[in-house]
């Protein structure tokens, strides 16, 4: 009895991050796609009626980020990152990214947690002094191993290292460092067991090979406080500031209670930015999901692995790895100028096109391509493939009221009186049955490209259904018929799609009057909805879907 209580009241909770970026420019096309992930993966969840957290931020310790804020003169890198933590806030509003907590890591809670972080670690045996010595690279503020460093073959005398192609000075210091190399075997161990951890497959893949091959080295993860001045002080050691990838990571366990709450698994309702209440933090943090970009998988599938099994913390469920935005086939640079501003093409575009476009025209496993002209082809389609649809079917000809009220629920069958047109109803009503759970497996797969395309084939399955069917010609219940399964198809996907383009979906919803109670999941069963298109025939009501010119 009492177990079956437990079990009822247990809610499916999950939590999913971005990397928290570093605020040393504005955020780019490539900062927007890794939020709009989380963001319609959040939303996915929230439609499908589960508690999910959605964390961002920005990664404001850092010598990145005291050299950005002397370059740009400012006295004080508190000040520098102040102002670019708005542009990241800005573009988030911008494109309706509804995140539960922004996290910054001058926020006190996420220090107290670093130092606590790093306290376990030691505590626990994994944290030594010793001497660093090697090949330095300031803008990657990482050590290269003498392997991967060449001379520049262009300018003579300067250094570089192999995987990122900047430039690498040899220093010697005295740092932290932490036991890394213990962990190389458990890591395997770890993500053999457990397959999900690593997504997609191919980088569980690379990861394991990586493992298996080169086994790990110690790790510095302290700098001087001399040349780093601005970071969190070692703990017991002024001299020494963390090494900002330690101080960074900690973000994701700060930002849903911190280590105390998930370490006790005490419920706590003081979660930052949000009112939600915490009953159980490692419920949470054990469906955590941390999506990034290719850049950084060694430090989310190994480095934060290995710092919280020092920690004696438990792990997240899994890392998915996605890959970047190119433009134009060329890789996006300030100086080759193709970086692309989100904000002017929402400005021209809209946002919902665009956070549609990023999702469609990407996979995980390759590379994007951003091409403006497929950006205003896409609007082209969601204005006469769609908003079309939709403006012909609750056109003055018409009664979506009557018909609704004739066929929701099953009440009666679906027929129309020609053996062509039968099967193209019986092929959509089947594709309109299967895409809510097949929609919902690609989305908690991080497969949207997948799911998009699903549905721009049931939007062209339906024109081409309207075109053959020419319910202008037909009597009233063969009428009613067509225009019933035409505007079933747009308030099925509408529902479906408003994770993706929440403000398109609810102008479309609005336009045949669907109740805004009735846009949960629980409705994107044909006939599910019994009330609306209400009005929806009355003259001169506005075009759900506009145009918008080509930007010269
Ligand atoms: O690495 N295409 O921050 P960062 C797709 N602060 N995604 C891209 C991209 C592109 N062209 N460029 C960047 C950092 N990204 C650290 C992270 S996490 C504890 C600390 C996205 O500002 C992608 O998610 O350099 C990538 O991993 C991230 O921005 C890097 O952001
Ligand atoms: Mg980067």
């Amino acid at each position: 009895m009492l177990l079956r209580r437990c079990l009822i009241q247990r809610r499916l909770v999950s939590h999913v991050t971005t990397p928290i970026f570093y605020p040393n420019a504005k955020p780019h096309l490539g900062h927007l796609y890794s939020s709009l992930i989380c963001d319609v993966f959040h939303r996915w969840k929230t439609l499908q009626g589960e508690e999910n957290l959605f964390t961002t931020g920005t990664d404001e310790h850092g010598l990145k980020i005291q050299l950005a804020s002397e370059r740009n003169g400012f006295q004080n890198p508190k000040q520098f990152v102040d102002k670019l933590y708005d542009d990241f806030i800005t573009l988030d509003k911008a494109f309706n990214v509804n995140f539960t907590r922004f996290i910054r890591t001058t926020d006190t809670d996420h220090i107290n947690n670093v130092r606590k972080l790093w306290n376990l670690c030691d505590k626990n045996g994994f944290i030594y002094q010793g001497e660093h010595k090697g090949w330095y690279s300031i803008s990657d503020e990482t050590f290269y191993p003498e392997s991967k460093v060449i001379e520049d073959p262009v300018n003579t005398g300067k250094y570089l290292n192999t995987e990122t192609n900047n430039e690498v000075v040899y220093h010697s210091e005295k740092n932290h460092f932490f036991k890394l190399s213990h962990f190389n075997d458990q890591l395997i161990d770890y993500i053999e067991s457990n397959p999900q951890f690593i997504y997609p497959e191919v980088k569980r893949v690379q990861i394991l090979n990586e493992l298996r091959n080169n086994r790990l080295q110690d790790l510095s993860i302290s700098r001087p406080s001399f040349r780093l001045k601005w970071g969190i002080d070692v703990p017991g050691d002024p001299s020494q500031k963390m090494y900002v990838w330690f101080d960074a990571l900690c973000n994701y366990l700060t930002s849903i209670g911190g280590i105390d709450a998930i370490m006790n698994n005490e419920p706590h309702t003081k979660l930052l930015h949000t009112r939600k209440e915490i009953q159980s933090p490692r419920d949470w943090w054990s469906n955590t999901t941390h999506v990034i970009g290719k850049d950084i998988i060694r430090f989310h599938t190994i480095y934060w692995p290995s710092f919280l099994m020092a920690a004696g913390l438990p792990l997240p469920r899994q890392v998915v790895v996605h890959s970047h935005w190119i433009c134009n086939g060329m890789k996006m640079s300030k100086s080759l100028g193709n970086v692309v501003d989100p904000l002017l093409m929402k400005k021209h575009y809209g946002e919902d096109p665009m956070r549609w476009f990023l999702l469609e025209n990407s996979q995980l496993e390759e590379d994007g391509d951003f091409q403006e002209s497929k950006l205003f082809s896409l609007t082209e389609m969601f204005a006469s493939k769609w908003g079309n649809l939709v403006n012909r079917c609750c056109g003055p000809k018409f009664n979506l009221q009557r018909a609704v009220q004739f066929y929701s629920d099953g009440r009666n069958p679906l027929l129309v009186n020609d053996d062509n047109l039968q099967a193209e109803v019986n092929n959509l009503v089947k594709k309109l049955s299967n895409i809510p759970i097949s929609m919902d497996k690609k989305m908690n797969n991080f497969q949207t490209a997948s799911a998009l395309r699903d549905v721009w084939s049931i939007i062209n399955d339906t024109n081409a259904f309207m075109q053959n069917a020419e319910p202008w010609t037909k009597g009233p219940a063969e009428q009613d018929a067509i225009i019933f399964l035409c505007m079933e198809t747009s308030r099925i996907l509408s529902i479906l799609c408003q994770p993706i383009i929440p403000d398109l979906a609810a102008k479309l919803l609005d336009r045949i009057d669907v109740e805004k109670d009735n846009r949960t999941t629980d409705f994107s069963r044909i006939g599910a909805d019994t009330t609306y298109g209400v009005g929806s025939n009355v003259k001169g009501r506005t075009v759900p879907i506009k145009r918008v010119t080509k930007r010269t």
